[in-house]
């Protein structure tokens, strides 16, 4: 109905494990990106994200009880985001959200959320 939060609608927990995991696998290969992952385990940091995702999205808040406010540009600042590095992170994104089969709507949704939240992430200007 109505009221369902986004992570009801999805179905939960497991989606959002399955959408960072298959994110991470993605990073986890990727010649950018890998690099600018302070730890060897990825482990923890999707973690972070799958728990910040649920949060987002209408479920628990367990990551503001472990990590507090969210702040992500300030998280993100020790680390060089230009245009080529948002753009391998929305390409792995892309190949996660489209291996959920979500409903278009709801996937379109989602997908609107991650591409502005990636360009407003940059924190380098112009071109590399
Ligand atoms: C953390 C990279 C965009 C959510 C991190 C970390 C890196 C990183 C290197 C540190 C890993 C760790 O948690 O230890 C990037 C790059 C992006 C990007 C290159 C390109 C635009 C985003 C976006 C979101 C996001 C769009 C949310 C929609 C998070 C979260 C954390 C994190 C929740 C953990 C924050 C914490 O609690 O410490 N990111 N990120 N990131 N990122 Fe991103």
């Amino acid at each position: 109905g109505a009221s369902m939060t986004l992570f009801e609608a999805v179905g939960g927990e497991p989606t959002f494990r399955k959408l960072v995991d298959e994110f991470y696998a993605g990073v986890a290969t990727d010649p950018l990106l890998r690099p600018m992952y302070p730890e060897e385990d990825l482990g923890p940091a999707a973690d972070r994200m799958t728990l910040f995702l649920m949060q987002y999205w209408g479920g628990p808040n367990t990551y503001s009880a472990q990590r507090g406010h969210p702040r992500l540009r300030m998280r993100h600042a020790p680390f060089r985001i230009g245009a080529a590095e948002r753009d391998a992170w929305l390409l792995n994104m892309r190949r996660a959200v489209d291996r959920l089969d979500l409903e278009p709507e709801i996937a379109g949704t989602l997908w609107d959320y991650l591409e502005r939240a990636a360009y407003f992430m940059v924190n380098v200007e112009g071109d590399p």
